[in-house]
């Protein structure tokens, strides 16, 4: 049977600051450059979410898209959108918000919820010019 990929995308709005609190101002300014902006700085996300699989011989649908672009909401997206990623208490709490760093936990997210290896990547953009892709590597 054919496998093809199918992807939805969805947004979030967030705020962020890429730092270290074991770092010196100086050291993380030196690692992180702007991101690293003590009063935050925020970016437009987008979060792609790939599944892969064999089109069901009655509907056509690898899954049903309504179906995925709720479970994204509900597992990532609600989470995230409006959020402080340092500060608020969403599933990033605790953890370096690179938008590596997102990506992996928001596979780890979804992944459970998903038909058995059906996750191909996840992929997030902050700006037009970065991106990041998520295999489950
Ligand atoms: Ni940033």
């Amino acid at each position: 049977m054919p496998i093809c990929y199918i992807t939805r995308k969805e947004h979030f709005n967030a705020a962020h600051r890429l730092s270290r609190a074991d770092w010196s101002d100086e050291k993380n300014e030196e690692v992180f450059g702007r991101c690293a902006n003590k009063n935050w700085h925020g970016h437009n996300f987008i979060l792609h979410v790939t599944v892969k699989g064999e089109p069901n011989p009655e509907t056509g649908f690898i899954i049903d898209l309504k179906y995925l672009s709720k479970l994204i909401k509900k597992e990532i997206t609600d989470h995230l959108d409006h959020k402080n990623l340092n500060l608020d208490d969403t599933f990033m709490f605790g953890i370096l918000p690179s938008i590596e760093n997102i990506a992996i936990q928001a596979w780890n997210k979804l992944e459970p919820h998903l038909p058995k290896g059906s996750l191909h990547c996840i992929k997030i953009v902050e700006t037009e010019n970065n991106d990041v892709t998520y295999y489950g590597e």
